[in-house]
Parts: C-alpha cells; sequence; structure tokens
C-alpha cells in the first residue's frame, strides 16, 4: 500500500505492509549505499549481496559524530556522489545515523529508510529528525530533513528479541496515551504475544501510530507547537536513558511514569490514570521506576533543547488520550523527581 505524505520539507512515500524486495521498484537500486547494523548484517546478508554496504556495531554508542566520520570516509572510498542514496536497514539508531549522515554528506543525499525494530517502525523512522549524540546527551546534534521514502516489511519483527518488542511498545503507548483513548484500552486488553500472533492486528497498530505522527509532524514540522506533544515521557527519557544506560523504550517508559506523577500535581490527572498507565507499562513488559539521582538528572537537563531560560515545556496529560504542554520550573521538576523515588 503506497502512501504519499506532504511535510514542509518534502514528500514522503510510504510503502505500508510491503516487502524489502520492492526496494529495487521503488528506487534506483544501482545509486544506493545501505547503512546498516551488524546484528541486521548477519540475519539478513542476502539484501546486502552484490550491493555497497556500511555497518556500524549494534546500538546506541554508534549514534555519535565518530560514526558520523568513519562512515562519511567510507562513503568517499565508495565513491558516494551526489547523486547517491543512502539507505538505511535497521533499527532508530541505524535510522537517525543514516538521516544525519545523508544530510551533511556533500551538503545533503537522498535517503530512504526501511525500519526493523518495531520502535522505528512507529517512531524513529518518521518525522525527518535526525539526531546523533555528544556525551551524555542525547540528539543534541541534528537536522531536520525527510527521507524519500519509508518501506514497511513487519517479517522482519520475527527476528526482533522480546525486549525489543517492549522498547516499541514505549512509544505505542505514548501514542496512546497523547492521542487515543481508543488505543489505550485497546493495549489494555491485548498483549505482546497477541501482537505477535495476529499479523492484521499488529499491521493496524503500526499503521494507527504511523499516522498519528504524520499528523502531527506535517502539522508542526519544526516543533514550534504541537509535535512537543511526542515528547511526552521524553524529557526525563533523554537523561535517564543515557545516565543509566538504558535502552530508549525502557528509558521513555520511565520518562512517562514520572510524567504522570508531575500531571497529579499540575493538571490534577486522575491517580487511576497513572495506576492504569503503569500496569499496562508493566504488562508490555517496561519499567515504571529506577533509582535517580535527581542532581545528575537536572545537570543534563538543563542542556535540553526544550529549556527556555529556566523552564522547559513539558508534556502532562490531563486524561488517557489527552496531552499538554505545560512550561515547568526546573526547580518544579527537580521536586519531584528527587521525590520520584520515594514514592514507588
Ligand atoms: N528520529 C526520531 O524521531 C526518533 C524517534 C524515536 C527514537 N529515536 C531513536 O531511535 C533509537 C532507538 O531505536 P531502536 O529501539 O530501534 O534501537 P536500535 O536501532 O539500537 O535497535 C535495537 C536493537 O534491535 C536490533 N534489531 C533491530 N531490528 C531487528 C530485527 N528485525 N531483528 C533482530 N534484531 C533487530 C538492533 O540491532 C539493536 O540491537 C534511539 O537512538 C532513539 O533516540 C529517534
Ligand atoms: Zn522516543
Amino acid at each position: 500500500m503506497q502512501q504519499q505524505v506532504q511535510f514542509p520539507s518534502g514528500t514522503v512515500n510510504y510503502y505500508l505492509n510491503s516487502s524489502v524486495d520492492e526496494l529495487s521498484k521503488i528506487c534506483d537500486i544501482d545509486k544506493a549505499v545501505f547503512v546498516t547494523d551488524e546484528h541486521i548484517a548477519q540475519l539478513y546478508p542476502n539484501i546486502f549481496t552484490g550491493r555497497k554496504l556500511l555497518v556500524v556495531p549494534a546500538g546506541e554508542p554508534s549514534k555519535d559524530l565518530s560514526t558520523i566520520s568513519s562512515l562519511s570516509e567510507q562513503l568517499i572510498l565508495t565513491g558516494a556522489a551526489r547523486n547517491s542514496i543512502l539507505i538505511g536497514i535497521g533499527g532508530g539508531v541505524v535510522t537517525d545515523i543514516t538521516g544525519f549522515l545523508a544530510s551533511v554528506y556533500m551538503r545533503g543525499l537522498k535517503f530512504g529508510f526501511v525500519p526493523t525494530s518495531l520502535l522505528a517502525m512507529v517512531d524513529a523512522a518518521i518525522g525527518g529528525k535526525n539526531g546523533v549524540n555528544l556525551g551524555l546527551h542525547k540528539n543534541i546534534l541534528g537536522t531536520i530533513r525527510q527521507p524519500e521514502f519509508i518501506l514497511y516489511d513487519t517479517s522482519f519483527l520475527q527476528s526482533l528479541p522480546d525486549e525489543e518488542w517492549s522498547n516499541g511498545f514505549a512509544e505505542i503507548i505514548k501514542y496512546a496515551c497523547i492521542f487515543d483513548a481508543v488505543l489505550f484500552e485497546e493495549l489494555e486488553e491485548n498483549s505482546i504475544a497477541f501482537y505477535k500472533n495476529d499479523a492484521a492486528a499488529l499491521e493496524d497498530v503500526i499503521a494507527r501510530c504511523v499516522a498519528w505522527k504524520n499528523k502531527t509532524v506535517a502539522e508542526d514540522e519544526q516543533e514550534k507547537g504541537i509535535r512537543k506533544l511526542l515528547n511526552f515521557g521524553h524529557t526525563a527519557a533523554h537523561a535517564i536513558e543515557n545516565l543509566c544506560t538504558l535502552p530508549h523504550g525502557k528509558a521513555v517508559s520511565i520518562g512517562m511514569a514520572i510524567a504522570c506523577k508531575l500531571s497529579e500535581h499540575v493538571t490534577g490527572l486522575d491517580a487511576a490514570i497513572t495506576q492504569r498507565l503503569e500496569q499496562l507499562l508493566l504488562r508490555y513488559g517496561l519499567p515504571i521506576n529506577i533509582s535517580l539521582d535527581a542532581t545528575r538528572v537536572m545537570e543534563i537537563l538543563k542542556a535540553d533543547k526544550k529549556r527556555k531560560d529556566d523552564s522547559i515545556d513539558y508534556i502532562l496529560l490531563k486524561n488517557a488520550g489527552e496531552a499538554i504542554i505545560q512550561p515547568l520550573s526546573l526547580q518544579a521538576i527537580e521536586n519531584i523527581i528527587a521525590t520520584y523515588e520515594s514514592d514507588h
């Protein structure tokens, strides 16, 4: 199923329910340089046979400038030119690296994504943000540039480890919290095992998340307003993720639990909703607490991209499926994070 989505900076072709075998039909594959990680290169060698291929070590530490520098040198060696297209096949780390590299190499090459993790399918591959980390600061260096295409082949998920299913569901639960009370209830009734065994239900959930993200980014690509809602759970998550070396999905899960506690204080969110969210996160194999060093979390938050003077636009819930953008002082956030540990 092909669908075109217009964003201010470009049009993206979505190929939902497709197959990686279709790649040669949708782009000039002879001009392609593939980017992937070691896991995908090992699991799916046939995709890359006879192709120009750059491979990065799997995992978040690859998302940094030294990788970009090394991949750029390799691109020069492969003879990549302005008419080359980079194709990132992998999880969110690969799609972020590929988008960033394509944005800066020779001032910009075309690029496309084949997301292979659930998290990349519902979130990381979509929206044109291409960031890399600098030390503990997540995605602090980045560009906004849209891929030419995103191709969905859910058969990749057959090899996805259980833990990565959970990480993907963290972002799915995020969409449910901020936009979609019906999805929230559906997730409460189902489980990872259910979605693994029901391809149609899984594809439907992926398509709904893709639609929510596309709608939000199409309205506000530069994140001046409504796109900020997608950061629900992410402000604390970005600090936790690197301080505690947790995977993105798990950090977002804890971040959503913290945001609900903040919401109870600020928006009057019913504590029963916090409890339902916590049960939902646990149901999908996600953590809801961790012991935190509030001072170090705050040091990272002070460098957060969303900070304005001494406040941060925090995303809070008013209800399941209803979120707001609320500027909160750094002090108010610190107070909650400091008490968070003792609350649990
Ligand atoms: N650009 C954005 O808008 C955006 C949005 C959300 C997240 N992100 C970024 O995405 C990253 C997280 O993405 P992720 O969870 O996909 O991480 P990831 O790319 O590290 O993938 C997680 C693990 O799953 C493996 N994997 C991926 N697909 C597989 C498959 N089909 N079979 C077996 N193993 C597979 C990977 O090799 C890796 O070991 C973070 O860096 C986060 O900041 C970006
Ligand atoms: Zn995320």
